[in-house]
């Protein structure tokens, strides 16, 4: 499939499991790919592997919690490519906790990268949009952003503001040309379940048992469906949550 010949995608988080699984399926189908990640280590390999497979990308090393650094990078790009066809909002960050367990930090910084970062990035890219009445949005919320999962209070209230966002942009936006869509996973292998299953003490079989499918998801699935929503297949897609789980209830 070459669904994104000639498009420019910007995908946030470019670094990690699912973002980076998003960045390589978007350049094998022909975008040319920004891979945004605030980690230099992580991002500059899925940058190198993607070039070496002869595909097009760069990285944008970057915090999306800082409004001017997003801001700064979109303009850049705008100024050298003209259009940006494609952004995926997928960095995002994992504080669990009961509310009494949290920190202030834990609260605030989560709300900074899992949302404030979506509304600068798509401040700073739905007016070339929508000057070209044309653009794809997709934001990963959670299956826990619907269905909040015990004891992470802070992140499963920051996916739900996701997924009303992405609602919201999308009604707000589609007489424009904009389609706005949301994944919600569930359980996927990435570096952020991994931190998980240490801290919980759990195993990766245990996890998987936890899934009807009888494991937990991949990156590549996940990236998948975003590739599906964000191309020209799914042209009356908008607004709309889509979950990848296996199945699974949440606990
Ligand atoms: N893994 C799962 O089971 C799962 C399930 C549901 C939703 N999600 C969501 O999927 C998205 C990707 O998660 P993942 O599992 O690939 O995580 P990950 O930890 O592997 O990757 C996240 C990436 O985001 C980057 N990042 C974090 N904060 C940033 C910031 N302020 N600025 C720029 N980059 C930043 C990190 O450096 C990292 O490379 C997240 O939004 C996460 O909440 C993951």
């Amino acid at each position: 499939m070459n669904r994104f010949k000639s498009k420019v995608a910007v995908v946030t988080g470019g670094g990690g499991g699912i973002g980076a699984a998003i960045c390589k399926r978007l350049a094998r189908e022909g975008a040319a790919v920004v891979a945004v990640d605030m980690s230099p280590s992580a991002v500059l390999p899925v940058v190198a592997d993607i070039i070496a497979s002869g595909g097009v990308a760069e990285a944008a090393v970057i915090n999306v919690a800082d409004e001017g650094a997003c801001g700064q990078m979109i303009e850049k790009l705008l100024s050298r490519r003209q259009r940006i066809d494609v952004l995926v909002n997928n960095a995002g960050i994992f504080r669990g906790g009961k509310l009494l367990d949290l920190s202030d930090d834990d609260w605030r910084r989560s709300f900074a990268v899992n949302l404030d970062a979506i509304y600068h990035l798509c401040r700073s890219v739905l007016p070339s949009m929508v000057a070209r009445r044309a653009g794809a949005i997709v934001n990963t919320s959670s299956q826990w952003g619907l269905h909040p999962a015990p004891d992470c209070i802070a992140y499963n209230v920051t996916k739900a503001a996701v997924a009303s966002f992405t609602q919201n942009l999308a009604r707000d936006y589609a007489p424009d040309g904009i389609r706005v869509n949301a994944v919600c996973p569930g359980e996927i292998y990435t570096p952020m379940l991994e931190q998980g299953l240490e801290r919980s003490g759990r195993s990766i079989d245990d996890l998987n048992k936890r899934v009807p499918f009888g494991r937990v998801g991949t990156s590549e699935e996940v990236a998948a469906l975003v590739a599906f929503l964000a191309s020209d297949e799914a042209p009356f897609m908008c607004g709309s949550l889509v979950e990848i789980t296996g199945a699974q209830a949440v606990a």
